[in-house]
């Protein structure tokens, strides 16, 4: 098989990662992928550095076994953990994308002399890589940062747009840390689906950014630059695996994913 026909692969560590899946798609429709979700492990969320590390080298060797020509870490945690250790497993010809630096670059690319605020889950904050990354990139931004734990299980359970949803989006952002932010940035697989939420929290006077649409645009610069994009129409093809199958999951892919999609399990740690 010619190089750029090979399927892009992107994990993370469930299925809110499909939510980047589903932005690739949209952008480069002709590109295939094999998505794979470390539901056996999820939530990565409040696991340590060490364990993070462990599940993204295996995962990365699962989709190198596959064939893929570049590499997505769909998952903000893996991305603030495991970016290097993805990278070596990969070697130099194939490329490794995570969701933190694209989103950094567009935030210092796009904002100047003013506040801007990130959540995500636990173990992405405590490593303040997006307060790092953005205020090396761009020193006239202060980046505020805080832990919104709650917001993937309730989104995974399916609690976005209702009352619920909205009591706790409006509890997290109403914090003293994020006041007069100027842009937030939604540091986490699962946060697209509530960004009208917390667009309407801030009276849509504030930009909120996620990571799906600027991730998928790096993915296509990146195959662009390394001679790896999918010149020709083809019909592109999906495979999704997840480490522990459960019906639960397979219904809530649609939410993350916006269509039917089948699972398969790959019982990579046995
Ligand atoms: N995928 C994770 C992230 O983007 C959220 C879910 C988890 O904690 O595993 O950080």
């Amino acid at each position: 098989m010619k190089n750029i026909d090979r399927p892009i692969g992107i994990f993370d560590s469930g299925i809110g990662g499909l939510t980047v899946a589903s932005a690739i798609k949209k952008l480069l429709p002709n590109e295939s992928f094999i998505y794979f979700g470390d539901t056996a492990h999820l939530p990565y969320g409040d696991k340590s550095p060490e364990s993070i590390r462990h599940y993204s080298a295996r995962i990365a060797a699962f989709l190198l076994e596959k064939k893929c020509k570049a590499v997505v870490i769909a998952c903000n945690t893996a991305s603030a953990h495991a970016f290097k250790t993805v990278q070596d497993i990969c070697g130099p010809k194939i490329p490794v994308i995570n969701v933190v630096d694209p989103v950094a670059r567009y935030t210092a690319d796009h904002y100047n002399n003013c506040k801007v605020g990130v959540i995500g889950t636990k173990g992405t904050i405590q490593t303040r890589i997006y307060v790092n990354r953005i205020e090396k990139l761009n020193p006239s931004l202060k980046v505020l940062s805080n832990a919104t734990p709650l917001l993937a299980p309730m989104i995974e359970e399916g609690f976005f747009n209702n009352s619920i949803s909205q009591t706790v989006i409006d509890s997290y952002l109403s914090k003293r840390t994020f006041s007069g932010i100027q842009a937030l940035i939604l540091g986490c697989t699962h946060y697209p689906l509530i960004k009208k939420e917390v667009e309407s929290f801030y009276k849509k006077k504030i930009e909120i950014i996620d990571s799906a649409g600027v991730v998928a645009n790096e993915v296509k610069n990146i195959l662009t630059d390394s001679k790896l994009i999918q010149t020709q129409e083809l019909e592109a093809k999906y495979s999704f695996f997840i480490s522990d199958f459960t019906e639960s999951f397979e219904k809530s892919t649609k939410t993350f994913f916006k269509e039917k999609i089948k699972l398969e399990e790959a019982r990579i740690w046995d």
